[in-house]
C-alpha cells in the first residue's frame, strides 16, 4: 500500500482548499526562496515534544494546545505574544495541580496562518470575490487586490513566525516562565473573576504548596526547571507549497521533519486518506494531528492511523475530537472504542470550539460558553465510561480582552460582541474565559485522577 514518500509526492494527489495563484512562476520563486532559508525548529525539539506526547497517551499528563485561531500580520506585537504566553502559564500552572501530573505547552502560534473555507469565493452585495485564507495567502479586506493569493505573503508568514518563535523561547527560557511569576498572576486572575469563591480553594493549595516548596528549599532561584519550561508551535499544515519548501532532512537520524513548527495538524476538511495532506503529513516524523468531526467513522479513523502512524509509535498521532456539545456523546464512543480494540496509541484531545459555533442575532459568528464546557464534559465523561484517558483540550484562545465568544463569569452579551469583536476568523475565549475552562478542567482531572487512584488497588486485588 505505501508508495514511496517525498516532500513533494503530495503535488500527484487530489487536493482540498488550494489557493489559486494567479502567476505560478512567482510562486514557485518564492518556495525556492523558503526552500533556502533556516528551519525554524529544529527535529530534536519535535522529538522531545513527541515524547512528552507519548506519556500523554500512556495517561501521564495532559495537554494544552491553544491560540489564535487565525494569527495575522495586523496583530503582530510584543504585547500580544506575552500576553498569549502569560495566559497560557497560568492555565498550566492550575492544570499541572490537579493532574498532578506534567502539562504538555503547545500553542497555535508562530505559523498558524493558513485557513480552510467552506467556499472557495464570497459574494457581498453582487461582488464575488476569492475568499479570505489566512494572511499567508491573501488579505482579508475585500477588494480584488487585496483577495488575490500573493506568494510574497508567504514570506512575511516565515518571518513572523520566526520574530513570534523567537519571543517565545526567550519567555520560555529567560526567566519571565518563572514558576511563582505565573502563580502570581493566576491569582490576580481569580481576585477579579465574579465567580472567584469557586476558584479560591484551588489557588488557596497551590500557594501553600508554593509556599511549603520554598520552606524546603525549592525556590526557582536554585532550581532552574521552576523558572523555565518547554513551550512548543503547532499549526495546521493547509499550504502544502510552504510546508514543502521547510520540510528538511535530519542529519542525525536521515528522517524528514516540518521544520516550519514543532507539531502539525491535518485539518476536518482535509482529512481525505487518499489525498495531498494525508499524503504530506504521513512521510515526516514529527508529531502530527488529526481533527475528528461528525463525519469521521470508525473505519476510516483506522485506516487514517494506518496511514499516518504505522508503526504504532506513542506521541506521533494526537485525536483532535471537534463535535460539538451535541454530537459529542453520540460519536466519540464508537472512535474511542476502534481505537482500543485495535490497541492504537494516541492522544485524544478534545477541541470545543469548532464544533459550538453558531451566528448570534447580531449577525457575528459566536460560540456560547457553555456549550463549549459542555463539550468538555462529555469528552470527560466518555473517557471516563471507556476507560480512557482524556489527555487534552484545544482551545482557540487570546490574552487579549476580546468579545467573541458569549457568557463566562462576565457574561458577556449577544449586544456586547460588537464591543471588541478582533478575530481575523473564527471566535476565540478571551483571557478570563480561558482560565476559567482551565479551572473547569482542572475538576475534572482531578476526577479523573481519584477514579484511577481508586480502581489501581481493585484491579490488583
Ligand atoms: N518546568 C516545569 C513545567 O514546565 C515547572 C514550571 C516552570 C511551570 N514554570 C512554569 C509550570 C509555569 C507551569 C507554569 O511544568
Ligand atoms: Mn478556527
Amino acid at each position: 500500500m505505501s508508495e514511496r514518500w517525498t516532500p513533494s509526492s503530495w503535488r500527484t494527489k487530489p487536493i482540498q482548499q488550494v489557493p489559486v495563484y494567479p502567476d505560478a512562476a512567482a510562486l514557485a520563486a518564492v518556495e525556492e526562496q523558503l526552500a533556502g532559508f533556516p528551519p525554524l525548529v529544529f527535529a530534536g525539539e519535535a522529538r522531545k515534544l513527541k515524547r512528552a506526547l507519548a506519556k500523554v497517551a500512556a495517561g501521564e499528563a495532559f495537554l494544552i494546545q491553544g491560540g489564535d485561531c487565525a494569527e495575522s500580520f495586523a496583530e503582530h506585537s510584543a504585547d500580544n505574544i506575552r500576553d498569549f504566553f502569560r495566559l497560557f502559564l497560568q492555565m498550566a500552572v492550575v492544570l499541572t495541580f490537579a493532574g498532578s501530573s506534567p502539562v504538555v505547552k503547545v500553542g497555535r502560534v508562530a505559523g498558524q496562518f493558513a485557513k480552510p473555507r467552506s467556499a472557495p469565493t464570497e459574494t457581498i452585495d453582487g461582488v464575488e470575490l476569492p475568499s479570505y485564507r489566512g494572511d499567508i495567502i491573501n488579505g482579508i479586506d475585500f477588494t480584488e487586490a487585496s483577495r488575490t493569493p500573493d506568494p510574497i505573503r508567504q514570506l512575511d508568514a516565515y518571518r513572523q513566525s520566526a520574530a513570534t518563535l523567537n519571543l517565545l523561547r526567550a519567555f520560555a527560557t529567560g526567566g519571565y516562565a518563572n514558576l511563582e511569576n505565573a502563580h502570581r498572576w493566576m491569582l490576580g486572575f481569580v481576585k477579579d473573576s465574579p465567580q472567584s469563591s469557586r476558584y479560591e480553594e484551588l489557588a488557596g493549595r497551590i500557594t501553600e504548596t508554593l509556599d511549603f516548596m520554598r520552606a524546603i528549599g525549592l525556590d526557582p532561584e536554585a532550581h532552574p526547571e521552576l523558572r523555565a519550561t518547554d513551550f512548543y508551535t503547532s499549526h495546521e499544515a493547509l499550504l502544502l507549497g510552504y510546508e514543502q519548501a521547510l520540510t528538511r532532512v535530519d542529519s542525525t537520524t536521515g528522517d524528514w521533519y516540518a521544520t516550519s513548527g514543532h507539531m502539525i495538524w491535518i485539518g476536518d476538511r482535509t482529512r481525505q486518506p487518499d489525498h495531498a495532506h494525508v499524503e504530506y503529513c504521513r512521510g515526516i516524523r514529527n508529531p502530527v494531528g488529526l481533527k475528528c468531526g461528525p463525519s469521521t467513522t470508525p473505519e476510516g479513523l483506522i485506516r487514517l492511523i494506518d496511514l499516518l502512524n504505522p508503526e504504532n509509535e506513542a506521541g506521533r498521532l494526537t485525536l483532535i475530537a471537534r463535535f460539538g456539545a451535541e454530537k459529542a456523546a453520540e460519536h466519540l464512543p464508537a472512535l474511542v472504542r476502534a481505537v482500543e480494540r485495535e490497541g492504537r496509541s494516541v492522544v485524544w484531545s478534545c477541541d470545543p470550539m469548532h464544533g459550538n459555533t453558531v451566528k448570534a442575532g447580531s449577525g457575528y459568528k459566536t460560540r456560547p460558553f457553555d456549550l463549549i464546557l459542555s463539550e468538555v464534559r462529555t469528552f470527560f465523561d466518555v473517557h471516563r465510561a471507556e476507560g480512557t484517558h482524556a489527555g487534552g483540550l484545544h482551545l482557540e484562545m487570546t490574552g487579549k480582552n476580546v468579545t467573541e465568544c458569549t457568557g463566562g463569569a462576565r457574561a458577556i452579551s449577544d449586544a456586547q460582541l460588537s464591543d471588541r469583536y478582533h478575530t481575523h476568523c473564527d471566535p476565540r475565549l478571551n483571557a478570563e474565559q480561558a482560565l476559567e475552562a482551565a479551572f473547569l478542567v482542572a475538576e475534572l482531572l482531578k476526577k479523573e485522577k481519584l477514579a484511577r487512584d481508586r480502581s489501581i488497588p481493585a484491579a490488583a486485588e
